[in-house]
């Protein structure tokens, strides 16, 4: 969340700073790339059962810690959020 808002990534506001509060850093994590992210905590896996339109790929983005072995993971926004 943090890399997107500074990178001006429409779609991602992450109002509540990263608290799963506000769900307004909700993405799909690319289908291939998904195993190299992990499973979501019970917790945030419980909170995006209340995004609009989520999927079995949807996280939240403040809960994605930025890993060298992740470069190359593709993200994308809902696109109504964009
Ligand atoms: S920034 Fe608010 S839930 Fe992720």
């Amino acid at each position: 969340m943090l890399a997107a808002r500074a990178a001006d990534v429409p779609g991602i506001i992450g109002e509540c700073g990263g608290s799963m509060n506000c769900l307004t850093c909700h993405c799909y994590v690319a289908p291939a790339d998904i195993a190299r992210i992990g499973p979501p905590t019970q917790i945030e896996s419980d909170l995006l059962d209340g995004v609009i339109e989520a999927r079995e790929n949807s996280r939240l983005t403040c809960q994605i810690v930025v890993r060298a072995d992740l470069d190359g993971v593709t993200f994308s926004v809902p696109q109504w959020q964009g």
